[in-house]
């Protein structure tokens, strides 16, 4: 365990962030909490005794070293992403510490691996982009799913939300890479990230059972089709989303996530299901669970604490199934997160 050691949360008041800090705190771990905002960081201390607080702003590099000084990793939960997920990491890089983001960008995950790749590697250093429910999970359960496979022809990652209700940061962000890929939808075909301009397609996914099939929206890409291909070799990855819940987060007037239980966790349930295909063969993984947001909490700090404790399989940019073991970090999940598969 690693215990006992200070780790620093940038975009600590944010919705996903306080589920991180509180799951530090649950796990041992001393939280620094820092943003851009000093109000918003002072009131999260008043409502966290004992909480320190660090305010920096992505473009100060100076504050950031600040907030990251004496700490043994940064999680980042700061979106939209494609301003801060930069500033961030070279701030871990100079202070020579991991990182770790819950970016669900595609766009942003994709310049992570581009920009980053080559210096961390060479820096012995660890940066883990998407270790959150869209990017990390999947990408976990795709890799445990392979077994022993060493290439597959297509990955199918397809999700049955009982609603999403999303976040401002969720509608940021999606703003953000709307804007990047000029209107156009983004797919992962042939081996790589392609627009395309026409409608994705409405299909019928058969869940595993009670939930059986679903209308789900085919080619909803999620930020798997960054974390998946990054070290599995796969051509075709393809996700889906329940059109309800590809319906509710599209809509303007969705409320944000409320809580209905002690831990703050909304009523939402997820089902997650991965099915790789290698000529004829077909493999699969399920994971079920309770509130996408409040899950990424466990999915990083499990992350944080296994690359300070050295279960890490590489160094540089790596996605969560090619730096952990997979089966093994899924297992540890419990009782957050149950899934079935090849273990
Ligand atoms: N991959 C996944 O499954 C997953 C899961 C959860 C969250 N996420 C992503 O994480 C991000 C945060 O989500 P959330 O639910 O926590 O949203 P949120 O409650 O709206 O929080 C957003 C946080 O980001 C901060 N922020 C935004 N722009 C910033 C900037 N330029 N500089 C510094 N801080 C900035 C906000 O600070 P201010 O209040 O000062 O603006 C706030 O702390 C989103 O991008 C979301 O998509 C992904």
């Amino acid at each position: 365990m690693a215990s006992g050691q200070t780790v620093t949360v940038y975009g600590a008041y944010g919705h996903t962030g306080r589920f991180v800090v509180a799951e530090l705190r649950e796990r041992g771990f001393v939280p620094i909490a820092a943003g851009r905002d000093a109000e918003k960081l002072k009131a999260l201390a008043a409502a966290e005794p004992g909480l320190e607080i660090r305010q920096a702003s992505v473009d100060d590099p100076a504050a950031l070293d600040a907030a990251l000084a004496g700490t043994a990793a940064v999680i980042n939960c700061a979106g939209p992403f494609a301003t801060t997920t930069a500033p961030v990491i070279e701030a871990a890089l100079r202070a020579g510490i991991p990182y770790v983001d819950v970016a669900a960008e595609i766009e942003a995950n994709a310049d992570t691996f581009a920009h980053f790749a080559d210096r961390a590697r060479a820096a012995g250093a660890v940066v883990v982009p998407a270790m959150a429910f869209y990017g990390g999970l999947g990408d976990l359960l795709a890799t445990a799913a392979m077994g022993d496979w060493s290439s597959a022809d297509e990955a199918h990652i397809a999700y049955a939300l009982s609603s999403w209700h999303p976040t401002a940061g969720t509608r940021a962000s999606g703003a953000v890479s709307r804007q990047r890929r000029g209107s156009r939808r983004i797919v992962y075909t042939g081996g790589r990230l392609t627009h395309r301009d026409d409608a994705p397609p409405t299909l019928e996914w058969t869940f595993p059972e009670p939930t059986g099939p679903r209308a789900v929206i085919g080619e909803f890409t999620m930020a798997d089709v960054v974390t998946v291909p990054s070290h599995l070799s796969i051509p075709e990855v393809r996700t889906y989303m329940t059109v309800e819940a590809a319906r509710d987060v599209l809509a303007p007037d969705t409320p944000t996530p409320a809580p209905a239980d002690e831990r703050g966790r909304s009523a939402q349930t997820f089902l997650v299901d991965v099915v790789v295909r290698s000529g004829g063969s077909e493999r699969r993984a399920v994971a079920r669970g309770q509130d996408i947001y409040a899950v990424t909490a466990p999915l990083a700090v499990e992350a944080v604490d296994r690359i300070l404790t050295g279960r890490t399989r590489t160094v540089g940019v790596a996605s969560a199934g090619e730096i952990f073991d997979a089966p093994d970090f899924l297992r540890a999940l419990s009782p957050h997160i149950t899934w079935e598969g090849p273990r």
